[in-house]
């Protein structure tokens, strides 16, 4: 199947808009059924493109066929929404993910040699832009947890010095950089530290009309983890990226925003809650479908308050 069929777009097209109107598009994961409903009534509530991100252990988790029904029975905007492959690891996930529909497909060599990163990023493309498929790589390593496979201890920044020729001869469509984000609740050592913008100042710079990528962006909202732990939860000392900051990435080109984190904790802060103040309540939809409201209200706020994605079409 072929992502026009779906009436999905591709992620160049959505992210060339935002360089040109200096925004980000949302990229927000997904896992099931209502995490999925949840993220595209806030894209449809706020009228803005939103990039639907999977993992490669969320597709395994969904099961390709039940996903791609699902994506298939949803109801969007046409032309504003893009199915996106988030840190795949292989040529042979990303030629998956693009055979069965999806519109965007990264893949993650960053771990990898230099020269092995580029001969795969560049396999990569030459499948995916056989088919109009977009494709976004990354050069730099960000540390926390990326997926259930990749727990990264180390971190290194993007070096602004090789990203022209990477983009050359990978033929990216967008490039992901390390600037001092990293995955998961345990970002941040304090809430004031700041990302390394004279990195990706000169990053901008140098590729100009390359639009820019930030993982590892939740912001982390305290009154999520306050809730967790007030309802038997113990999380601690996890500090996320502060809007401001996030607002001024995009004055630098970051024209994608992936948020994973934040949607989890509504989630969670939203079923713990109601299950220890409903001991008698056992229908699942009651505590999920409340739980969606909570994500699809983050996702909202963020749009407004950090992406500036909305009303955009
Ligand atoms: O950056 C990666 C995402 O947060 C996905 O993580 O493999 O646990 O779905 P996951
Ligand atoms: P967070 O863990 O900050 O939400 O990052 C998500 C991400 O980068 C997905 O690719
Ligand atoms: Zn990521």
């Amino acid at each position: 199947m072929h992502y026009s069929d779906f009436g999905l777009s591709n992620t160049k097209r959505l992210l060339m808009s935002a360089m040109r109107g200096s925004y980000a598009v949302p990229a927000f994961n997904f896992y099931n059924m209502e995490t999925l409903k949840a993220i595209l009534k806030a894209a449809q509530i706020t009228n803005s493109p939103i990039i639907l991100a999977v993992s490669e252990s969320a597709l395994e988790y969904m099961d390709k066929d039940i996903l791609m029904g699902m994506i298939r029975g949803a109801k969007y905007k046409k032309n504003q929404i893009a199915l996106h492959l988030d840190h795949g690891h292989s040529f042979e996930i990303c030629k998956l993910a693009i055979d069965i529909g999806f519109s965007s497909v990264m893949f993650d060599g960053s771990a990898l040699p230099l020269s092995e990163n580029i001969k795969i990023s560049r396999q990569v493309s030459d499948y995916a832009h056989k088919f109009n498929v977009s494709v976004e790589t990354e050069l730099g390593i960000l540390s926390g947890t990326e997926d259930k496979n990749t727990k990264s201890k180390i971190h290194s920044y993007t070096d602004p010095t090789i990203v022209k020729d990477f983009v050359k001869q990978t033929k990216t469509d967008s490039l992901a950089v390390a600037i001092g984000t990293a995955h998961g609740a345990y970002k941040r050592k304090n809430k004031n530290e700041s990302l390394r913008f004279d990195i990706l100042e000169e990053i901008a710079k140098t590729i100009p009309s390359v639009p820019l990528v930030l993982h590892g962006a939740s912001t982390i909202p305290e009154k999520y983890i306050k809730q967790i732990n007030k309802f038997g939860g113990d999380i601690k000392n996890a500090y996320g990226i502060a809007p401001a900051q996030l607002r001024k990435a995009i004055s630098f080109h970051i024209a994608k925003i992936n948020i994973d984190s934040d949607s989890r904790l509504a989630f969670t802060a939203a079923i713990r809650e109601t299950l220890s103040k409903n001991t008698d309540i056992f229908d699942p939809r009651k505590y999920l479908s409340y739980a969606s409201e909570q994500i699809t209200k983050n996702c909202i706020d963020e749009i407004q308050n950090i992406m500036g994605s909305g009303y955009k079409f």
